[in-house]
């Protein structure tokens, strides 16, 4: 009799641990797909390469030389002296540059962007915030 016990109980015991081992393993799985994917930064980021058709892209309906005054947007990507003011973050709000709190969507003043559309991905504001901080080089 008390083999017997000793006998059930051990399945519940094995059971349970079993139970809980392949829930662990349906949570591990899930936050592992549920993770971002990594930003692998270049060591120097490019304008040409990697900053450009993320604006061509997401900002020059409004933001390219030909179609800012149109959509009011008040600056002419294209324009080195404007980007230069932009990405300045001493042009900006308490050292935060236009460009980087725009894209952030940080509050306090900045401006979404871009405008009426979803918000880049995490790597590629990553990406732009290099280049900031590299002092937007023109390479
Ligand atoms: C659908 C139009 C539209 C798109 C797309 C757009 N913008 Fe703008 N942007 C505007 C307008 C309009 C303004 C002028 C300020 C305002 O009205 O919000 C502006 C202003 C700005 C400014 C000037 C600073 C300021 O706060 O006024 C920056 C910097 C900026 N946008 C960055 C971007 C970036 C970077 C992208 C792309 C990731 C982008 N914008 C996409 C419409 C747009």
């Amino acid at each position: 009799m008390k083999n017997r016990t000793t006998l059930a109980s051990r399945s519940i015991i094995l059971g349970m641990a079993l139970g809980l081992g392949s829930l662990l393993a349906a949570c591990s799985y899930t936050n592992a797909y549920e993770a971002p994917a990594p930003c692998n930064l270049p060591t120097t980021v490019s304008y040409q390469m990697h900053v450009l058709p993320i604006l061509t892209k997401n900002c020059y309906s409004c933001h390219s030389a030909q179609n800012y005054k149109s959509q009011n947007s008040l600056f002419n990507m294209e324009n080195r002296a404007e980007m230069l003011n932009y990405t300045n973050p001493a042009n900006g709000i308490n050292n935060v540059s236009f460009m980087v709190g725009n894209i952030r969507h940080d509050s306090g003043g900045f401006q979404p962007m871009p405008k009426d559309a979803d918000k880049l991905s995490e790597c590629d504001i990553a990406l732009i915030k290099a280049w900031v901080d590299a002092g937007a080089p023109n390479n």
